[in-house]
């Protein structure tokens, strides 16, 4: 099955793609290269072997887009792509609901044409907002978060359960994301944001590594372990796998078909807990200090993650050690790069 990637020179895509390749599909990849590198063409290449095909292009274009899914005979979407910044959204509050949600809207339109089936689309954890009950389910209510992002995702989600109560002849999964973290085991790919990084793990690294002079905690009081938020950091490379497995399920439906499954470990660590696994598993000492609470911040959040497990047969594989060993060997391989 040929599989069309939006965003797929970007985190998770770049990751998805591998596994897509592992399970027998052929990926195509469109990304605008917006909040990625072309480099990351050269990893993937150094992974599996050959180019995957890549298309340089907005999906908010229907006809680059609608010629790209002809020319491909592609079966299947996955679209990442988005702009994810949740500080910057709320500053620029029109660009992410444009190109978040035109995006979606025009990859709709894109498949309607061309009778594109089955649909995955990257939804996050940020619907549940500050929960009142964790560990959250696919049943726990959506709450309206503090951040144009979140709404972007939370909108999207009613997009799709819209258009396929309207009888339309698709099949759409949405998966909401808890947080991805690591890089893939060869350090060929990994997390590459442009600019100061606003997630942890990239700062934890380049603080490590002397990119940054100090990590700060968002607080350390909140009524929690130890008083740091808790979150559901889950490896990248099992969350790749989720797609694969969203996909297994779309090819067996037969259209008017949608679901929505958290991605997660189950589990939840704080931050301050990452930082010391980060240093046992490494070896080395983290410049951090405690600072104050982040606007907008969840107290804690993770999910239950049965439901992907019995009906996508998915569960995670690697633990938060192995994810903070791959997120900082990618950081030195992209230091040697540099060298
Ligand atoms: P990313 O920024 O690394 O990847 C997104 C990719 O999409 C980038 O390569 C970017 O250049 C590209 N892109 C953006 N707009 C585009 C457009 N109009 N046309 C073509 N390409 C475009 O982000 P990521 O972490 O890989 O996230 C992927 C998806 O998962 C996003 O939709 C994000 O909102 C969602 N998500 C991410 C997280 C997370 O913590 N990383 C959590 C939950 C959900
Ligand atoms: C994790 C924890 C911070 C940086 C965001 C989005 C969410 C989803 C995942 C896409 C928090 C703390 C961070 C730092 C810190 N994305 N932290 N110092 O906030 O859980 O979720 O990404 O959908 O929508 O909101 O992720 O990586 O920013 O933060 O103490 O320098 O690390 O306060 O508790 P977050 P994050």
């Amino acid at each position: 099955m040929n599989v069309l990637v939006t965003g797929g020179a970007g985190f998770i895509g770049s990751h998805t793609v591998v596994e897509l390749v592992n399970a027998g599909f052929s990926p195509v990849i469109i990304d605008d290269l917006s909040n990625s590198s072309i480099t990351v063409l050269t990893g993937l290449k150094n992974i599996l072997g050959f180019d995957v095909p890549f298309y340089q292009a907005d999906c908010n274009d229907f006809s680059t887009v609608e010629s790209i899914v002809k020319k491909h005979d592609i079966q299947g979407i996955i679209h990442f792509a988005a702009f994810k910044a949740v500080g910057e959204s709320v500053q620029k509050p029109i660009k992410y609901y444009k190109n978040n949600i035109g995006s979606l809207l025009n990859i709709l339109e894109v498949m309607q044409a061309t009778s594109v089936q089955n649909l995955v689309f990257s939804s996050s954890c940020t619907v549940y907002g500050e929960p009142d009950l964790i560990p959250v389910s696919e049943e726990t209510p959506k709450k309206k978060t503090e951040s144009p992002y979140g709404n972007t995702k939370a909108i999207a989600e009613d997009i799709l359960e819209d258009v396929i109560k309207s009888g339309e002849n698709m099949n759409i999964i949405s998966l909401r994301y808890f947080n991805p973290i690591g890089a893939h085991d060869s350090a060929e790919i990994g997390e590459l944001p442009n600019g100061v990084p606003s997630n942890l793990i990239p700062f934890v690294t380049q603080t490590a590594i002397g990119k940054r002079p100090k990590l700060v905690v968002f607080g350390n009081d909140y009524d929690t372990v130890d008083g740091s938020n808790v979150r559901d950091f889950i490896h990248v490379v099992d969350l790749a796998k989720a797609h694969v497995a969203a996909l297994d399920l779309l090819k067996t439906k037969n259209g008017t078909f949608y679901d929505v499954f958290n991605i997660g470990t189950g589990k939840g660590n704080s931050v301050l807990e990452v930082i010391q696994t980060f240093e046992k598993v490494n070896g080395l000492k983290l410049n951090y200090e405690i600072g104050p609470r982040r606007a907008g911040d969840v107290e804690k959040i993770y999910g239950n993650v049965e439901k992907a497990s019995k009906i996508l047969n998915w569960k995670t594989e690697k633990t938060l050690e192995e994810s903070l060993k791959d997120a900082w060997a990618w950081e030195l391989k992209l230091k040697n790069n540099n060298n």
